[in-house]
């Protein structure tokens, strides 16, 4: 891209933002490319205007959201991409008010999440396309109904407890916000919707660039060495959910042998459907014993960051008494948090697990420390480009 040097600054963007647009980067020179991008956004942005949208746009834009999720304003307008959908066809069909609409859609037309082609009328954006996939839209209901209640409910909390950490997983804001004693899990076991919901949010990532089955190297760590006959146990995805680290696995290996076996508490594994054969469904509690003993792997993606050091230990003492010496792997996927310059997502996932579960994502540092206080010392930490997040394996 040549430029004359009078050509104005908002060309030469314009220009470049067209550039990139028909680039294909991979995912190092795409990281790094848009950690620049931010620097010149924020170079642009006064430091008032950032405040500004921080402080006093952010709950707007989130209501927004969800009532976007809750009016079916997403899902309509990308239903027909060619026609769109008007504010009077969503209010006919959600029974809103023509007003509420029209003050909806029009802070979603400014923030790009629609497309505004007329008066009244909108077409879906690719940030709309986002919006109306179910999975996106149980996130943006959990996220706003749970995430956001404590969060707004956190400095209440503080301000009572002297700006303490919270002690205990049954003190947070979390059961001030719902005026409940229960711990987090447990509730969700009570709110059949709401949980639904929350395992929905977790195959999130599947959507994103980041996931593990293309970036870690499965074969050299897991497969090569692992024992081949049928009944040995390759994977054991403890509190996996609704098993689509698994269901990753299948489809990307699908012809090594062993056993893949999903865990999670009775409540959830009652609602999995449509689980491919070859794998395992069992309820497990992974504050017992280990039932599954000397699988080749045994892996967690966002377990230990929902519980305090204590607990940890628990959960981690019952799967290294199952590991065999030498051959099984813990292989352990979560946030890995430099000791400067965090990610803005894995600092965010961080307070979230504060304020919903007295927990917090952990450096390297402490991984070792919690790995080593339940005997693990061969730790090797493994992260992909641009990200907070990683894999940490150990062995016996
Ligand atoms: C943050 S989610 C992560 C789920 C899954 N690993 C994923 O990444 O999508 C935590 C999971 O731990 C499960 N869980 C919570 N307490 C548990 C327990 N005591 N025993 C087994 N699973 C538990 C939850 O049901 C939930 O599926």
């Amino acid at each position: 891209m040549t430029q004359n040097k009078d050509t104005p600054l908002s060309s030469q963007i314009a220009a470049l933002t067209g550039s990139v647009q028909t680039q294909c980067l991979d995912e190092q020179a795409r990281s790094e490319a848009l950690d620049a991008a931010r620097g010149l956004l924020a170079a642009l942005e006064s430091p008032v205007e950032r405040v500004i949208q921080d402080v006093v746009m952010n709950s707007p834009v989130l209501m927004a959201l969800r009532m976007g999720v809750q009016l079916g304003i997403f899902t309509q307008i990308s239903q027909n991409p060619e026609c769109g959908a008007s504010s009077p066809d969503i209010a006919k069909k959600s029974g809103a008010s023509l007003i509420l609409v029209d003050q909806v859609t029009r802070l979603l037309a400014a923030t790009g999440y629609i497309k505004q082609d007329g008066v009244q009328h909108f077409k879906p954006s690719p940030l709309t396309m986002v919006m109306a996939d179910p999975i996106m839209e149980a996130t943006t209901r959990f996220c706003f109904e749970v995430g956001n209640l404590c969060a707004s409910k956190a400095p209440e909390f503080f301000r009572k407890n002297n700006n303490q950490f919270p002690s205990s997983a049954k003190d947070t804001p979390f059961q001030l916000g719902f005026n409940t004693n229960m711990e987090y899990f447990e509730w969700l076991g009570h709110n059949p919707d709401l949980a639904k919901d929350f395992q929905q949010w977790m195959t999130l990532k599947q959507k994103t660039t980041l996931n593990w089955v293309d970036w870690f190297d499965i074969q050299q760590l897991i497969i090569d060495g692992s024992n081949s006959k049928p009944e040995d146990v390759l994977l054991v995805d403890v509190g996996g959910g609704e098993g689509h680290y698994l269901r990753q696995f299948q489809e990307k290996f699908p012809e090594t042998p062993g056993r893949l076996i999903l865990q999670d508490l009775p409540q959830v594994v009652s609602t999995i459907e449509n689980l491919p054969p070859g794998i395992e469904l069992t309820p497990h509690d992974f504050f017992t014993p280990q039932p599954v003993k000397g699988a080749r792997t045994y892996f967690m993606h966002w377990i230990l960051h929902d519980w305090s050091d204590e607990h940890c230990r628990s959960i981690l003492a019952n799967i290294v008494d199952a590991m065999e010496p030498g051959y099984s792997r813990l292989v352990i996927h979560e946030s890995i948090l430099p000791d400067m310059h965090c990610h803005v997502p894995s600092a965010c996932l961080s307070i979230m697990m504060m304020v919903q579960v007295a927990a917090f994502e952990r450096s390297e540092k402490q991984w070792r420390d919690l790995l080593a206080s339940v005997g693990l010392t061969n730790v090797k930490f493994y992260q992909p480009p641009g990200s907070g997040e990683g894999i940490v394996v150990a062995i016996k």
